[in-house]
């Protein structure tokens, strides 16, 4: 049975069983490895992509479940090879995470600021609950987040 997925904006159809995991897909087959199979178990978050908008961890995500749906992976996060301004903000700010964790916080951070585009500091601490890293500090992050918060609003 072929199942069509929609994935940064392009159709792409796959053979596999429905039940594979999207990361797989998306590392396997379509090379869009920003996604990390890292826990497998929808614990540490480096497999987060956005479906609909909304982040979800990818390995935990049937492809059966994916179909119709619309996926963003980070790789569509920069335009172009132009960072998002999140992107830059980050990248501004010194945050220095490693490219397991990084992009997916980076994916679920963008859908956190899309739905709360001025928020305090604890609701960006918990928007990364789901995302781990157990060998930084989240602090930068924040800083960095709510910078870019404010640039946005027009006070930075
Ligand atoms: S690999 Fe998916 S949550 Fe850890
Ligand atoms: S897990 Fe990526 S910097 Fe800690």
């Amino acid at each position: 049975m072929s199942i069509s997925l929609t994935i940064n904006g392009e159709t792409h159809a796959t053979n596999r069983d429905p039940l594979t995991p999207l990361v797989d897909v998306l590392r396997d087959d379509l090379a869009l490895t920003g996604a990390k199979a890292v826990c497998r178990e929808g614990f540490c978050g480096a497999c987060t992509v956005l479906m609909d908008g909304q982040p979800v961890v990818s390995c935990l995500l049937p492809i059966a479940s994916a179909a119709g749906r619309d996926i963003r992976t980070v790789e569509a996060l920069s335009d172009g090879g132009e960072l998002s301004p999140l992107q830059k903000a980050l990248e501004q700010h010194d945050v220095v995470q490693c490219g397991m964790c990084f992009p997916g916080m980076t994916v679920a951070l963008t859908s956190f600021l899309a739905s709360n585009p001025n928020p305090t500091r604890e609701q960006v601490k918990q928007s990364l609950v789901g995302n781990i890293c157990r060998c930084t500090g989240y602090e930068r992050i924040i800083d960095a987040v709510l910078a870019h918060a404010q640039a946005m609003q027009g006070g930075g």
